[in-house]
């Protein structure tokens, strides 16, 4: 295995998903505030072959009590998944205090979540359409990336991200889904831990 990109984070931070477990499992996209967007996410990083550590964070800021950070390591999920409504289903009963193997749940505010996520990892940045080219980013052991939900990062916590020095990185002109950034990215740090592709391939 390579020695770079072995631990992958990804913080995605939604303004609206709900911060209760009490929702029902039906029409969950509405009366979730998109927590469905959130549980994608875990499900496509469930299916990524990699050998690497992959954490994807999603910070909750819906009502009725944000925030609420949820953390999920996916080589310590042992269930398959085989729909978005299972990994809800888990969500839930994690908001609810039940043990869920992978699944942690803490409140804590962003800027915290942003401080550990710069102490933990030695590059972090944040995918933003407008950033950067992909290809600028830094080889390290660990590396973070934060992107938004459904909808973008609001403007003031953008200003946070600004604050902490994160380079905003970009995937191109194509306004992609939540999920699949965390395809593409996989992909590109796959490739990009490789020296010789490294150099050929233009993104
Ligand atoms: C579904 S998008 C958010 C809404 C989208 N910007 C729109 O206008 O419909 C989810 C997130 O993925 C990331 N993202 C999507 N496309 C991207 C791209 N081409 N480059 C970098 N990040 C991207 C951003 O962090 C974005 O906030």
């Amino acid at each position: 295995m390579s020695k770079y990109f072995k631990r992958r984070e990804f913080l995605i931070v939604s303004p609206t998903a709900t911060t209760s477990p009490n929702f029902p499992l039906k029409g969950i996209a509405g009366a979730t505030g998109r927590l469905d967007v959130i549980a994608r996410a875990i499900l496509v990083a469930k299916t990524l072959k990699t050998n690497a550590y992959i954490i994807v964070k999603a910070l909750l800021l819906g009502p009725p009590k944000p925030p609420l950070l949820l953390e999920v390591h996916i080589p310590q999920v042992n269930r398959v998944y085989d729909n978005e409504v299972e990994v809800i289903s888990d969500i839930r009963k994690a908001m609810m205090g039940e043990r869920v193997n992978g699944f942690y749940i803490e409140r804590i505010s962003f800027k915290h979540v942003l401080s550990e996520l710069v102490d933990v990892n030695k590059n972090v940045y944040y995918l933003h359409e407008k950033g950067d080219s992909f290809k600028t980013i830094r080889p390290s052991a660990t590396i973070a990336f934060i992107l938004g939900s459904h909808v973008d990062i609001p403007a003031v916590y953008e200003r946070i991200i600004d604050q902490y020095g994160i380079k905003r990185v970009s995937l191109g002109n194509v306004s992609y889904l939540t999920s699949q950034c965390i395809i593409i990215v996989n992909w590109l740090l796959d490739v990009f831990s490789k020296p010789l592709f490294h150099r050929i391939i233009d993104v």
